[in-house]
């Protein structure tokens, strides 16, 4: 980056700012990010400008023609940004005016507070899209994860202890469904993101005749119907940071949701539970010990949640304190939503090709799901079947449990004779609870593991993401 002479508010002062301020104040190292929005802004502002007569439509061109030329260089790589010009806006309009001199009336009618403002909008849009797809492809991984894992028993867990068994592919569903909560989530906030800022200026708009319905449209700040939508209130126009909030939280609670999957993971490829195999792509290994197969990408996943719920505690405590309207606090805003962004694209990207990969391992899992116990809570219900208050049923498996505990045997090893000594309620066919197929076929009801209910909710994503 070189250095120039700040000539965009330079009038008033005397002198320049010190070094440590020019390095302090800048953040075009930063937003220069916002070059295709800010780029995008310009064309539809001197657009607007030009059909209220305010420019002549010579300097509009004049001023497309370099518009365009600028962000051609930027993709290029060849633009000289200067840090002197503090930002991306007013690096991008200073080389515009050196080359076109009717880019003295670009900012015309226009603030930077409402110029970066209406910039983030457009980065929100853009990245809600973003995200939607990366979730999209990631469902849709985990979805064929699913269904190759159908077959797949495992027992399901709370307080991490063995609980009940469910198939692999509910377990996977269930991740489905908490990624798909963060889709519906990126869809309402580009809803909300989709409103124009621009033409409030500073803070109170302009005396001039601004079209700030054109440049709405123009931007593509429009609903359903094509009816532009333009912020209601100047001062609330350039103030408002509450997409950055709802962005960096929606991140943030994607992230713990990607970290929560990723303990799971990490779980489950351990030699404790040895569930699943992880792929080589997505794993390394240890410096000294050769026989190790570490899950770093996961283990990074759950790092990273971290630092998203960092981004958003930084954003909500930057803006709580602030008087309205503008402050420079605000161009603190841009890092923590530029990064909240890029982490989360990642971490939706490395869960994909972890778990392409991940292979589950059979007999591992079949010796894990055996337990009868596991089929305890099943054999209650076989007694409320037979007309057992639910509580009473609790409290006689209870019993049998704490007798195949003490006699040293499996809840299956009891004799008849000893089950009905507890409760004559039990019939000849007591054991069939035992059946891993019975107690899913016994499943079949909306959410549960039964098979077809599982056969169903994959169809359903993938018609949803078709
Ligand atoms: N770089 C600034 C930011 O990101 C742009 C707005 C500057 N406005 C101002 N009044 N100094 O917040």
């Amino acid at each position: 980056m070189s250095t120039g002479k700040q000539q965009t508010w330079g009038g008033r002062f005397s002198e320049g700012p010190a070094q440590l301020m020019v390095r302090f104040s800048e953040s075009v190292s930063f937003d220069k990010r916002l070059a295709p929005y800010d780029i995008a802004c310009s064309t539809a502002h001197s657009a607007m400008l030009a059909e209220v007569g305010l420019i002549s439509p010579e300097e509009r061109d004049a001023i497309h023609a370099g518009l365009k030329q600028i962000g051609a260089e930027i993709a290029a790589g060849t633009f000289d940004w200067s840090i002197d010009l503090e930002d991306v806006h007013m690096n991008i309009e200073q080389r515009l005016t050196e080359r076109v001199p009717a880019a003295a009336k670009l900012h015309t009618g226009r603030s930077r507070n409402d110029q970066v403002a209406t910039d983030m909008r457009l980065f929100f849009k853009d990245a809600c899209r973003q995200l939607k797809d990366s979730l999209r492809a990631t469902i849709g991984t985990l979805v064929d994860t699913a269904d190759r894992c159908q077959g797949v028993q495992i027992p399901g867990y709370t307080h991490l202890q063995r609980a009940q068994p469910v198939s692999m592919a509910h377990h996977i569903l269930a991740w489905v469904e908490m990624l798909g909560r963060d889709l519906e989530r990126f869809e309402r906030i580009e809803d909300q993101a989709n409103w124009c800022p621009l033409g409030c200026g500073a803070l109170a708009g302009s005396t001039l005749p601004l079209d700030r319905n054109l440049t709405a449209r123009l931007l593509g700040f429009v609903d359903r119907n094509g009816k532009p939508r333009v912020c209601q209130n100047s001062m609330d126009a350039v103030a408002d940071r509450d997409v950055f909030l709802e962005f960096a939280s929606a991140c943030a609670l994607c992230g713990v949701h990607l970290s929560r999957i990723a303990e799971d993971i990490i779980l489950w490829s351990s030699a404790e539970f040895a569930f699943v195999s992880l792929p080589d792509a997505f794993t390394t290994g240890s410096s000294l010990m050769p026989q190790k197969k570490n899950p770093d990408a996961m283990e990074l996943t759950r790092g990273k949640a971290g630092r998203l719920i960092g981004h958003q505690s930084a954003l909500f405590a930057m803006v709580k304190g602030l008087p309205l309207t503008y402050n420079r606090d605000l161009q603190e805003d841009k890092p923590p939503v530029f990064d909240a962004l890029d982490t989360t694209r990642d971490c939706l990207a490395v869960l994909s090709g972890t778990v392409q990969g991940m292979q589950p391992k059979m007999a591992k899992c079949a010796a894990a799901v055996k337990d009868p116990a596991l089929l305890a809570t099943d054999l209650v219900d076989y007694l409320v079947l037979r007309g057992i208050p639910f509580r009473h049923a609790h409290h006689i498996i209870g019993a049998l449990v704490g007798m195949a505990e003490r006699t040293g045997r499996k809840l299956t090893e009891l004799r008849l004779e000893e089950v009905r000594s507890i409760d004559p309620a039990f019939g000849e066919d007591w054991l069939e609870v035992f059946d891993l197929e019975r107690a899913q076929r016994m499943r079949e009801k909306p959410g549960m593991p039964g098979a077809q209910q599982i056969k169903d909710r994959i169809q359903y994503w993938r018609t949803q993401l078709s």
